[in-house]
């Protein structure tokens, strides 16, 4: 997540040294007069501010319009200050926006000055301090933190354009898959048409795979993947011709050699479509069993793509409750009894667990919604909700 950098960062009080008021905070481990710094800062129109402990330092620094750098006196004995500067910078979750340190050490004590550039000292003043030493030093770090604020700032901007910019292309992006949905569900109206014993079909059992794969804990792009092969799954069927299509008695076996080819005609008309790729593998295996006795190419357990094992127990609940010409719909309990009775063999088992645990009431109100609403109802518009196994 972007932080954003505090008011500190747009500070007008960050100016180009000696161009303007520079504030510089100064924190001592000694009581002695720094009245002759006072004198060479104020020279330089820079402000010195004193602090007494590192609490009121801490605090000074994070305020708004705080010291651009922080002035740290150590004695000979300075580094317990070194080790709290070093906390102080670690911990802090705004430490890029920390004044910049300019340590003040005891003349020729190397040691310190290494430990406190390893704390995150920018530079270090031997003391007693030469004023033009000091006073360069102290314009080295304002220009420095400058350039790091402008920086910090630079990176906030650049995140903040790169995260609407995304978001825009989410969004385009989205409403392409949308566009491209609404033409799906006209080639899946169009299939319903031409055979005219599955109406409705095409949507039910890709409501029913929905619910299903929801229920078995697909993420969101999955469950598109599965929702378009699901409805796409008999799309080969437009390439089949009518006189076996509609036929109304039963097939020979030339005949239903011939329907049979329709998941690989399916597949076919279906995998160039660069977002429709892997759906198209959902049409291939449709026909599948998960002992390896379907169709066309005799795949078997997870061989089979998961949408389309979860499609096939969807398009038994689907057939078993639908009228046929032949026969009247049945309930969901027989199909169940069913689907439990093909488990292992027809179907994955796993997917038979989740189907057998899911209450009626959700197939019911998909189908009811799917009749109410009719050429209305948008199989893709996953306004079904979790479904809650029990
Ligand atoms: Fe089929």
């Amino acid at each position: 997540m972007t932080v954003a950098p505090t008011t500190r960062l747009q500070d007008p009080l960050i100016t180009q040294p000696g161009k303007g008021l520079a504030k510089v905070l100064l924190l001592s481990e000694s009581s002695r007069n720094h009245g002759a710094l006072d004198a060479v800062l104020a020279k330089a129109s820079i402000l010195l501010e004193k602090a007494g402990s590192t609490e009121a330092a801490a605090e000074a620094m994070r305020a708004p319009g705080g010291p651009e750098v922080f002035l740290l006196e150590c004695g000979d004995d300075g580094r317990q200050l070194l080790s709290w500067v070093e906390s102080l910078t670690k911990s802090a979750a705004d430490a890029g926006i920390l004044p910049c340190l300019l340590l003040l050490i005891p003349q020729a004590h190397t040691e310190l000055a290494i430990a406190g550039i390893k704390a995150g000292a920018y530079d270090f003043v031997p003391q007693p301090c030469l004023p033009d030493r000091l006073l360069a030093a102290v314009y080295r770090a304002i220009e420095y933190r400058r350039l790091r604020v402008q920086n910090d700032l630079h990176r906030y901007h650049l995140e903040q354009l790169i995260t609407a910019r995304t978001k825009i292309l989410q969004n385009a992006m989205q409403q392409l898959e949308q566009s491209y949905d609404v033409t799906l569900e006209a080639l899946g109206n169009a299939l319903d048409l031409k055979d005219a014993e599955t109406e409705g079909h095409s949507k039910r059992v890709t409501a029913y795979t929905l619910a299903l794969g929801r229920a078995m804990g697909l993420s969101e792009p999955q469950l598109r993947v599965v929702g378009r092969g699901a409805f796409l799954h008999d799309i080969g069927k437009m390439a089949i011709p009518d006189a076996i299509l509609r036929k109304p008695g039963k097939l020979t076996d030339a005949e239903t050699a011939i329907m049979r080819t329709h998941s690989e005609l399916g597949y076919r008309m279906v995998r160039k479509i660069p977002y429709l790729r892997e759906a198209a593998e959902i049409v291939y295996a449709h026909q599948e069993c998960f002992d390896g006795s379907g169709y066309p190419r005799g795949l078997m357990g997870e061989q089979i793509h998961i949408g389309a094992r979860i499609f096939a127990v969807a398009d038994t609940l689907d057939a078993i409750t639908s009228n046929r010409p032949y026969r009247r719909a049945r309930t969901i309990t027989e199909a169940r009894r069913e689907v439990l009775r093909c488990a292992g063999t027809q179907f994955d088992p796993a997917i038979v667990d989740v189907f057998t645990a899911t209450p009626d009431s959700i197939w019911l109100n998909l189908r009811e919604g799917i009749m109410r609403d009719g050429p209305e109802f948008s199989p893709f518009s996953y306004t079904f909700g979790p479904v809650e196994v029990r």
